[in-house]
């Protein structure tokens, strides 16, 4: 494995800088993830290692933006796995650190507050959870910035969490992050599911019925790409139709502000873009997934 892991900030400013050096880089890139990781998270990789000299990808299961302490030990920790993935992407450096490292006087008393974006959707199931979320991308942003001041700087998130992407472009345009963020499209399993590290925690059963959350998605997609009104009401009962799906939202957004948009696109032909969410709860897992609209 030619990958490298650190495990605290001082090692990966000195091999970050290390690897910059040696391979004259310009660039850096960082992929900040909580482990766990699948094509998704390759995905994210390949595109950071295709634009950068140099790539970091982090590995942190963050506890401050976990509800529930059950959620945080529960959630899969599989870092043997995750290195091989990132060695196949062409990562360079792997930054595991463990809790007392990022928060080593416990939680912090300072934190990013997220904000009116964060009220709605995902922040209004998950309360904190943004807060916690920004505050712990804030401090990888940091950990990874280049240590030769002219190289560019790019951070790389998924599609997928898409209120968290809006959020991360917010934080770093209001506070003057020096960093670009560059967004990854959602990568699908064959039959449409968009994957995720919490997928593994469905039966087969629930799985299958997984699959009406992208099928409900593609039907909107479809009316909007031939011009019509959105009917949304029948994609909703397309979802509510599945005993196994507890649907919490589904709606079609301005993808900057995450405002419904208004209820006209649901008559006259859709024009321009939107972000159409959904959000359900399948058997005991909680499942998000998104699709653009440009038309
Ligand atoms: O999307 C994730 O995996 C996490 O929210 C992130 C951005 C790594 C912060 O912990």
């Amino acid at each position: 494995m030619a990958i490298q892991l650190v495990t605290t900030a001082a090692q990966l400013r000195a091999e970050s800088a290390r690897l910059l050096t040696e391979k004259r880089g310009t660039s850096q890139g960082l992929v900040p993830t909580m482990g766990a990781l699948h094509e998704g998270h390759a995905r994210l990789a390949r595109t950071a290692v295709e634009q950068n000299d140099v790539v970091v990808a982090s590995i942190f299961v963050n506890p401050l933006q976990f509800g529930e302490a059950v959620d945080l030990e529960r959630y899969p920790r599989t870092l043997d796995a995750d290195l091989a993935l990132l060695d196949a992407q062409g990562v360079d450096l792997v930054f595991a650190p463990p809790v007392e490292e990022v928060y080593p006087g416990g939680e912090p008393m300072v934190r990013i507050t997220s904000g009116a974006l964060a009220d709605k959707w995902e922040g209004a199931s998950r309360p904190g959870h943004f807060d916690g979320a920004l505050t712990v991308v804030a401090k990888l942003l940091h950990y990874g910035l280049p240590s030769a001041g002219e190289a560019a700087y790019r951070a790389y998130f998924g599609q997928k969490d898409a209120q968290q992407l809006t959020l991360v472009r917010r934080m770093v345009a209001d506070l003057n992050f020096p960093v670009e963020v560059v967004a990854v499209p959602i990568v699908r399993s064959e039959d449409g599911l968009a994957l995720s590290s919490r997928n593994r925690f469905l039966s087969a059963a629930e799985r299958e019925a997984a699959l009406v959350l992208s099928r409900a998605l593609r039907l909107v997609e479809e009316r909007a790409n031939a011009h019509e009104p959105l009917d949304l009401d029948s994609a909703r009962a397309l979802v509510e139709s599945q005993p196994l799906v507890a649907l919490d939202y589904f709606e079609v957004v301005d993808p900057r502000t995450l405002e419904p948009l208004a209820e006209n696109c649901r008559e006259t032909p859709f024009r321009g873009e939107g972000l159409v969410l959904i959000a359900a709860k399948v058997g005991p897992v909680r499942l998000i997934d998104n699709v653009p609209l440009d038309s």
